[in-house]
């Protein structure tokens, strides 16, 4: 092991030759530099970008951008990102792009310049290795109560106020069932979004709204990590049932949820268990106190 070691190190010295020390620093800092423009590239995609562009996964509400650093150049994509509309209107591929995929429109993205390197380099190497963009995974604050997706339906609905004062959902968005409460349609009916999205997915967008309309309501009025539980567990609700059903019931009411018949079912089987081991427990003993007694006779005799 020692000699590995001094092995390793006369190696380094070599290659390194007097500079040993400084070398290896600058070594560390190199690739801790490059893992750290990788992870920056990340966030900036994650927080800004994945709400509509996957990388290697398919078009979402914008084009998959795998590649996208070999079709166009870094100048292009600097100014296309700052500006997107605006390049439409003098440039015949972003025109094309726009066309494409109109009525949807990419906002202008204000990236400070150490961000736009990162995120234009992330997307470069994940495309080179072949490599899908994956979310780190948002979070909820806590786990999902019972009760939550009741509170999530009055947040959604308006008839309980956002802690920052942001607008209820259902001005822009409407939810299969919503009845006497309505559901406005400047925003796509949320019925199945849990179909659409995956729960960290779902979860980054109450987090980081950045579709343009929503982006503009929720930047000063953020909703706060309770907010977002009880509405991903009203959301998640929809999943269960088929959208294509008809509207049956208006309001959330005491149904039974799977969940309750699945924790009936496990405390139904505990308590099985349960007794079974204290009559088991009982004849244990039973046998125990026989065998004591027997070698109690036994010494006697
Ligand atoms: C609201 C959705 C949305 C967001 C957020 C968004 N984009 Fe876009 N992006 C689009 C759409 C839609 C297009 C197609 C052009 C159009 O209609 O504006 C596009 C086009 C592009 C293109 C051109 C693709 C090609 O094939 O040439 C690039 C590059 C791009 N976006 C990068 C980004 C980056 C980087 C971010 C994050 C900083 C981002 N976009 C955020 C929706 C979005
Ligand atoms: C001012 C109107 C407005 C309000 C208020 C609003 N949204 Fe949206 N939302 C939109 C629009 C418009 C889109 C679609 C943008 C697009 O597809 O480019 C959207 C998209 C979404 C999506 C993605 C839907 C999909 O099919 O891709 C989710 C999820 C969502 N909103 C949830 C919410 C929740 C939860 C609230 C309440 C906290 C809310 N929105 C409040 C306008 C709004």
């Amino acid at each position: 092991m020692f000699t590995y070691k001094k092995r390793l190190l006369s190696n380094l010295n070599k290659s390194c030759g007097n500079y040993l020390t400084p070398c290896v620093i600058f070594l560390f800092l190199f690739s801790a530099s490059v893992a750290f423009a990788q992870d920056a590239g990340k966030k900036v995609f994650e927080t800004k970008c994945y709400s509509c562009h996957s990388i290697g996964g398919g078009d979402k509400q914008g084009p998959d951008l795998k590649g996208v650093t070999t079709r166009r150049s870094k100048e292009w994509l600097e100014e296309y990102i700052k500006s997107p509309t605006a390049m439409s209107k003098k440039d015949p591929y972003a025109a094309a792009l726009f066309k494409k995929y109109s009525p949807e429109v990419m906002a202008d993205q204000t990236l400070s310049q150490e961000e736009m390197d990162a995120v234009i380099n992330m997307i470069k190497t994940l495309s080179a290795n072949n490599e899908i963009f994956v979310p780190s995974g948002a979070k909820l604050s806590r786990a999902i109560e019972p009760n939550d997706y009741l509170e999530g339906w009055k947040l959604f609905t308006g008839q309980k106020r956002f802690e920052n004062g942001g607008v209820s959902c259902n001005s822009c968005h409407s939810v299969r069932g919503l009845g006497s409460f309505g559901g406005g349609t400047l925003g796509p009916n949320l019925t199945a979004v849990n179909v659409k999205y995956s729960d960290p997915e779902l979860i980054l967008i109450l987090q980081e709204p950045n579709f343009p309309t929503m982006t503009k309501m929720f930047k000063d009025h953020k909703l706060n990590d309770e907010e977002i539980v009880q509405l991903v567990a009203y959301l998640q609700n929809a999943k269960a049932v088929n959208p294509e059903a008809p509207v049956v019931k208006t309001v959330p009411s005491g149904t039974i949820e799977p969940r309750f018949l699945v924790v009936g079912f496990l405390a139904a089987i505990l308590v099985v268990v349960g007794f079974n081991l204290v009559i088991w427990r009982n004849r244990h003993s039973n046998v125990r106190r026989d065998i004591v007694e027997e070698a109690k006779y036994e010494e006697l005799d």
